[in-house]
């Protein structure tokens, strides 16, 4: 009898999408990963210690060197005062960080997403006996409010999932938001795990505030970081969880069962880019906030109707001008018939619905979105 969580589960809509845009010659804008790879320096500085060591077992809390550059992440970017002994815990990516925290946070009980939500966090979630609720939120604003966060919290509630900015909808929360999910947190006894892998991709000069940074949140708050969103290195699968000790003691108890730890090169690797590499990833930013600029205004001339992007790799668009079919199956037709390849809202809802929205991909080379929008161009004219 093998777990009916995983067994239920086929394969996700991006292996599907980006095995059509292989099938199809697509120019990819589905999955979201940058064809451009992350500073020379930071490979290098992994490739050194590649070759000169150390090779063994890390620490199972992390390299000493990556947990104290993440503290001093912490503190230069949001005056957080960490203690990298305690404090901080290196995963290997964020998705086995979320899987570690859920692991130690959810039991039986209830566990709230917001929707659209990332696909891991359910399936872990359940798999640990706890049962999801959703607070799933409309277009064209998306926008959190108590009065939503409160009809989902219950006694039960063990925690919450925030992802900010937001996968696939490129929100990011303000001030007014969080301090309504504050509120709601301080009458309950529930911790929210933070995904905060996009931290630094946010445009248009607005800040990401970490829920961590309101007054009583830092005590029941995880974050979740990510090296491969920050240093264009998706593949190196370097993440990290921080949070206060006594929650951290439990997140590193499961973390340590999970894969006890991660390549020592590229935690040093890593490491190197926390203190000598932040100006690419606020390059970075700046870049992608160019992309947006770019695609958004070419698909608006085309029927696609762009929704609000104020942060992460991604832009969602409105297709009602242009078909009544269902997101899928115009990012299906998409694929074969103009060689394009975007991923539809619909498999981040639990209920499938809405189904009116797809997603583009922007973290890629220009030239590559200018040749994904020629083909746009030509089928659409
Ligand atoms: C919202 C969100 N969380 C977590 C992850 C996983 O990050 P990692 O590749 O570091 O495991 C991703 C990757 O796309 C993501 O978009």
């Amino acid at each position: 009898m093998t777990n009916p969580v995983f067994s239920a589960l086929g394969t996700t809509i991006f292996t599907h999408m980006s095995a059509l845009a292989v099938q199809h010659g697509a120019v990819n804008l589905g999955q979201g990963f940058p064809d451009e790879d992350g500073p020379l320096a930071i490979r290098e500085a992994a490739s050194r210690a590649l070759i000169e060591g150390p090779n063994q077992y890390p620490p199972m809390r992390g390299r000493a060197e990556l947990r104290q550059a993440l503290a001093g992440h912490a503190k230069r970017f949001y005056g957080f005062d960490l203690n990298p002994e305690t404090d901080v815990v290196v995963t290997s990516g964020a998705t086995e960080a979320l899987t570690a925290s859920i692991m130690a946070m959810a039991s039986e009980g209830e566990v709230v997403l917001i929707e659209p939500a990332y696909d891991s966090y359910r399936p872990i979630l359940e798999a640990m006996g706890a049962k999801a609720r959703v607070v799933k939120l409309a277009a064209p604003d998306w926008r959190l409010t108590e009065a939503a966060l409160r009809a989902a919290f219950t006694p039960q509630t063990r925690a919450i999932l925030v992802n900010s900015p937001l996968n696939p909808i490129g929100r990011v929360f303000d001030r007014q938001e969080l301090e309504a999910l504050a509120r709601v947190l301080a009458d309950s006894n529930a911790v929210a795990i933070c995904d905060e892998v996009y931290e630094h991709l946010v445009f248009d000069g607005r800040p990401h505030l970490p829920l961590a940074s309101l007054p009583g949140m830092a005590e029941r708050s995880l974050r979740v970081g990510s090296a491969g969103k920050m240093f264009s290195l998706t593949g190196w699968k370097v993440g990290w969880i921080t949070g206060p000790a006594a929650l951290m003691r439990v997140v590193a108890n499961a973390h340590q069962f999970i894969t006890f730890t991660t390549s020592p090169a590229l935690q040093l690797g890593i490491a190197y880019g926390l203190e000598h590499g932040m100006e690419f990833t606020l390059n970075l930013t700046r870049t992608l906030q160019a992309n947006r600029d770019v695609l958004r205004d070419a698909i608006a001339g085309l029927g696609f109707k762009p929704l609000a992007c104020e942060g992460s790799y991604f832009l969602t668009a409105d297709i009602r001008g242009l078909t009544n079919e269902s997101d899928r199956d115009f990012c299906e037709r998409l694929v074969r018939e103009a060689g394009v390849a975007l991923i539809p809202l619909s498999p981040f809802f639990a209920d499938g619905k809405p189904d009116n929205l797809v997603r583009f991909a922007f973290c890629k080379k220009r030239a590559v979105i200018d040749e994904a929008v020629a083909r746009l161009r030509a089928f659409f004219k």
